[in-house]
């Protein structure tokens, strides 16, 4: 099973794949919980690259972050899931999808299509979008309210991004679960809980 976490930036995505670990363990399955970008060791220096490099050209950008996830998809996510282990992942290609979608300057579906090519199409069985208003994301960063001209404009792209996730699991409901998740940790975790549980038993 391929479990997929997305949401903004301190949505909580790893709060809950680390709670949703422990619970699935407990309930004695192998768990491989793993990220994107990131989640192997060419991953680690692509998202060195991408995170703490300079200026990346939007399309060579596109490709890192494609790389990666072939990369991961084959060596560890595939792998993984033919041995019958859960996959908890920290995001996935809806987050290349609503990025992009939000930062308007390559066509999202044209990133989706380069993301299935990629992967061969790989598709999580689950997606849960933790949904969090940006401005409550920022306080959890220690941020201040919006004060000058360049935190409008970031508080404006993360609105965007929120709306570009809550469009993806609208067009796709039978992947997605949506969670509120401004809520505590432990009442958005019984919802994630309650979102996988049925899906495990099938
Ligand atoms: N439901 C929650 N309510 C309040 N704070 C939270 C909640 N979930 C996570 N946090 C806090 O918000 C910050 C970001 O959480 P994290 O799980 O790292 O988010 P993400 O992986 O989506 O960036 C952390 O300091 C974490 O302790
Ligand atoms: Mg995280």
């Amino acid at each position: 099973m391929f479990l997929t976490l997305e949401g903004g930036d301190a949505a909580g995505k790893t709060t809950q794949a680390v709670a949703l670990e422990r619970w699935l363990v407990e309930r004695g399955r192998t768990v491989v919980r793993t990220r994107e970008p990131g989640g192997t060791e060419l991953g680690a220096e692509i998202r060195n690259l991408l995170l703490h490099g300079g200026h990346v050209a939007p399309r060579a950008e596109a490709l890192l972050y494609a790389a990666d996830r072939a990369h991961h998809v084959a060596t560890v996510v595939r792998p993984a899931l033919e041995r019958g282990d859960v996959v908890v992942q920290d995001r996935y290609l809806d987050s290349s999808v609503a990025y992009q979608g939000a930062g308007r300057v390559l066509d999202p579906e044209e990133v989706r299509g380069l993301s299935t090519w990629a992967t061969e199409g790989l598709l999580p069985d689950l997606t849960i979008l933790l949904d969090v208003d940006p401005v409550e994301a920022r306080a959890r960063r220690g941020g201040r309210a919006a004060e000058d001209r360049l935190e409008a404009e970031q508080d404006d792209f993360h609105a965007r991004v929120r709306a570009a996730f809550l469009a993806l699991a609208a067009a796709s409901p039978e992947r997605f679960v949506v969670v509120d998740g401004a809520r505590p940790a432990e009442v958005v975790a019984a919802d994630v809980r309650a979102a996988v549980e049925p899906r495990l038993e099938r």
